[in-house]
């Protein structure tokens, strides 16, 4: 994620979230979970489509009703893009271990998602998205390289069930508010990372080697960004750290997590930034760590700050946008 300038790629970032919220300002009071439209998608063939791009390909622009993607069990060798034009777009597929979606290039921390998101509202239930670019070929090939499975551009999106694999940079969340209940990441890198301001419920991550889970990257005080875990576990060989400093204000809590004995026992890792105080990094209720070797700018929340971060209607439900969309 070091290949753009980190002022440019936040420019831009800020410019693809602008456009989001114009997209979805025109659909204002029409926000509805009920689904409008099915179309099938069957690598075998039984369905609209073999192809998953090619069905969002074919729903109209501009809609403002729900349409959902049914993906068939199956292995999807390509990568798919959800316009800035498409918002309420549901994909659904037969469980992670059936429906795979999978594409394998490298170097764009932002750009080379194998699924990549930019409208607001998006769900996607029971996938596995995975980037072979890091993990199909020995290291006498190609170094590692930012490999993302998943890039998030658009506010209110949701992920059940998923599952993300890939080595560096693995899921891009990259801007807006987002909900992951059960999910599944894989990587050793700064595998999750981005400006996004996200709960994680109920998730497995997976640490397969040396690296940092998280690179959150807050920017200043006032834009409530940050990434939240609750009930989560930590798995894999490591050694990991839970997250490096990738902006100032960093901002990374975990909650009743479990974390396994080989996490950095110092927890976490300034990188270049300058002022520890500025960043928010805790650990509230975790399993299977000695707290007394953490870094001692680990912060210690107070209720009503905990509050803040572990409420998911007010991290990022104040609009009450999860309800609204279609539950899978
Ligand atoms: C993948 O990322 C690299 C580096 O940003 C870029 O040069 C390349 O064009 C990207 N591929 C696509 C298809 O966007
Ligand atoms: C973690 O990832 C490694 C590498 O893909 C895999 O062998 C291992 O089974 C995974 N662990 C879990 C608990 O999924
Ligand atoms: C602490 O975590 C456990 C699960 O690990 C949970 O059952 C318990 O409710 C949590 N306690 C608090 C005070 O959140």
């Amino acid at each position: 994620m070091y290949v753009f300038h980190p002022i440019l790629q936040f420019i831009m970032v800020i410019l693809v979230f602008f456009c989001a919220s114009k997209v979805h300002s025109r659909n204002i009071g029409l926000e509805d979970a009920q689904i409008a439209k099915t179309i099938v998608v069957d690598s075998k063939g039984q369905g609209a489509f073999t192809s998953v791009q090619k069905a969002i390909d074919s729903i109209p622009p501009n809609g403002q009703t729900w349409t959902l993607i049914k993906i068939k069990a199956g292995t999807y060798k390509e990568k798919v893009k959800i316009p800035i034009d498409k918002p309420f777009i549901a994909l659904q597929g037969e469980g992670r271990a059936s429906t795979v979606i999978q594409w394998g290039e490298g170097g764009g921390a932002t750009t080379n998602g194998t699924l990549t998101v930019e409208p607001p509202n998006f769900v996607a239930a029971d996938i596995l998205f995975k980037n072979t670019y890091n993990t199909d070929f020995p290291k006498s090939v190609h170094q590692v390289q930012p490999a993302p499975a998943a890039v998030l551009y658009g506010d209110k999106a949701s992920f059940y069930r998923c599952g993300f694999i890939g080595v560096q940079d693995t899921f891009t969340d990259a801007i807006g508010r987002h909900y992951l209940n059960s999910c599944y990441f894989e990587g050793s890198t700064d595998f999750i990372w981005g400006s996004g301001q996200s709960i994680y419920e109920e998730c497995i991550i997976n640490a397969t080697a040396g690296g940092y889970i998280t690179a959150q990257g807050r920017d200043t005080p006032k834009f409530n960004s940050g990434f939240v875990f609750l009930s989560s576990k930590i798995v894999g060989n490591g050694p990991a750290y839970l997250g490096r400093a990738y902006r100032p204000y960093s901002t990374v809590v975990f909650k009743d997590t479990v974390m396994p004995r080989m996490i950095q026992p110092q927890g976490w890792n300034i990188w270049n930034q300058k002022d520890e105080k500025l960043i928010t990094y805790a650990e509230v209720n975790c399993t299977g760590y000695d707290k007394s070797k953490r870094v001692k700018w680990e912060k210690e929340l107070s209720p009503q700050e905990l509050d803040s971060f572990i409420n998911v209607n007010n991290f990022i439900n104040k609009d009450g946008w999860l309800e609204k969309q279609p539950k899978f």
